[in-house]
C-alpha cells in the first residue's frame, strides 16, 4: 500500500510517500480502506521531536516515540474510511461499513490502509457526511471536549475561548455554545464571522482590542491554541474562575498544584482522557445538527509536505484534510 512515512525528525521535507506492506487486522481489530484524514498539530509536533518546546519535551516527545528515530514510520492519527476486514472477534463492524475516528500514539492513518482495535475510539460515519467530510471530526472537538468538561459549562456561565479558529477552537465554541454556556470568541479579524456563525455570543478582534484590558471577566477562559497565559488572564477571570489550556509544561505544574477553595486556578486533566464514548457523543451531535468540523484546505496525500508546511504557518482555520484514494465514495 502507498503510505507516507519518515525515518528521522525534522522539517516537513522528511516525509515522502513509499510502498510499505499493508496492515493485517489481529482478533480484536479492524482494517480500514482510508480515504482522507488530516495533518494536524500532533503530526507536527510529534515529526519534529517537539523541538521547539523546550530541551525537556523533546526528550519526553522522543522517549514516547523514538529516542533517535521515529518508531512509527507513519504519521496521521484522524481517519475516515471503509472497513476492508474484520478480525474473528470484531462484532460492531462488518465489512464496507463507513467508519472514522482517531488513532492512538501509534499514528498510522497517512497511508491507505490502517488497523484499529474495535473497542477503540472508531465508529459509523454520521449519515450524510463525505469522507473528507468526516476525517476531521475527533482530534479537535475531543482535545476542546477533555478541557470543556472540567469547567461546568451551562446556562448562565461565561466562558471566553482564546483562539477560536483553530482546530480546537472551532469545536470549543460549538460546544461550549451545546452546553449553553455565554460564549465570547477571541480571533483576528478575518475569522470574526466564522467564530460568531459557529455559535459565538460575542466576537473580539485580538488585532484591535486586549480582552484582558477591557474590564470584561469570564467564569472560564479557555486558552485553545496555546498562546496565551494563566497570568496574563488572571484579573480577566471571575473569583474561583477557571483557565483552562491546551498544553505547556508550566499549565500542567500549575494545574497539579494545591489551590484555597475558591480560588482562580488552571486545570488539565491529566492524564489526557479522551475515551470512545465522546467519539459516540461527536457523531450524535452532528446527527443532530449541533457540531460540524470546519475544513479550512484538503489535498491529496501526494502533497502532504505543502498540507504540512500550511498548518505549520499556524494560520489554518479548523482543519486541514488529506484525501486518500480520491477521498471517493465508493
Ligand atoms: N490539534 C492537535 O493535534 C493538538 C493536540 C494537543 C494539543 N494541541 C495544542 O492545542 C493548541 C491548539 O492546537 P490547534 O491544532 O487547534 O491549533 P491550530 O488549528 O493550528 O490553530 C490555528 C489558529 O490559531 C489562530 N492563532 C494563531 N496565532 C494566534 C494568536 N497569537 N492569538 C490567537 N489566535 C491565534 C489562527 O487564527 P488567526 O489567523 O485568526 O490568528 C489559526 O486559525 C496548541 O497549543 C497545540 O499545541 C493540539
Amino acid at each position: 500500500m502507498r503510505a507516507v512515512v519518515y525515518d528521522r525528525y525534522g522539517p516537513p521535507d522528511v516525509l515522502r510517500l513509499e510502498d510499505v506492506e499493508r496492515p493485517v487486522p489481529k482478533q480484536d481489530e479492524v482494517l480500514v480502506k482510508i480515504h482522507a484524514t488530516t495533518v494536524n498539530r500532533s503530526d507536527v509536533h510529534t515529526r519534529e521531536a517537539n523541538r521547539r518546546s523546550g530541551l525537556a519535551v523533546t526528550l519526553l516527545s522522543r522517549l514516547i516515540s523514538g529516542l533517535r528515530r521515529p518508531r512509527q514510520r507513519i504519521l496521521g492519527r484522524e481517519f475516515a474510511g471503509e472497513v476492508e476486514a474484520v478480525g474473528a472477534a470484531v462484532s460492531e463492524f462488518a465489512v464496507g461499513d463507513r467508519v472514522f475516528g482517531l488513532g492512538g500514539l501509534t499514528f498510522g492513518a497517512h497511508a491507505e490502509f490502517m488497523c484499529m482495535r474495535e473497542s477503540a475510539r472508531i465508529a459509523h460515519m454520521p449519515a450524510g457526511m463525505s469522507f473528507e467530510e468526516a476525517a476531521p471530526i475527533c482530534d479537535g472537538a475531543l482535545n476542546a471536549l477533555m478541557c470543556l468538561k472540567q469547567a461546568d459549562l451551562r446556562k448562565g456561565r461565561r466562558i471566553l475561548i482564546y483562539g477560536a479558529s483553530g482546530a480546537i477552537g472551532t469545536a470549543g465554541v460549538q460546544l461550549a455554545r451545546y452546553f449553553g454556556a455565554d460564549v465570547t470568541a477571541v480571533s483576528s479579524t478575518k475569522n470574526l464571522e466564522l467564530v460568531r456563525s459557529l455559535g459565538a455570543d460575542r466576537v473580539i478582534d485580538y488585532t484591535k482590542e486586549d480582552f484582558t484590558k477591557n474590564g470584561q471577566t469570564y467564569d472560564v477562559i479557555f486558552d485553545a491554541v496555546g498562546k496565551h497565559s494563566f497570568k496574563r488572564c488572571r484579573d480577566s477571570l471571575e473569583p474561583g474562575g477557571l483557565y483552562l489550556p491546551t498544553d505547556g509544561p508550566v499549565n500542567i505544574l500549575l494545574a497539579l498544584m494545591p489551590s484555597r477553595k475558591g480560588a482562580k486556578r488552571v486545570v488539565f486533566q491529566l492524564p489526557p482522557r479522551q475515551p470512545k464514548k465522546d467519539v459516540l457523543f461527536l457523531k450524535e451531535l452532528i446527527e443532530a445538527g449541533k457540531f460540524r468540523p470546519v475544513i479550512d484546505r484538503c489535498y491529496p496525500l501526494e502533497d502532504v509536505i505543502e498540507a504540512t508546511r500550511y498548518v505549520e504557518t499556524q494560520r489554518k482555520v479548523g482543519n486541514v484534510v488529506l484525501s486518500v484514494n480520491d477521498g471517493r465514495d465508493s
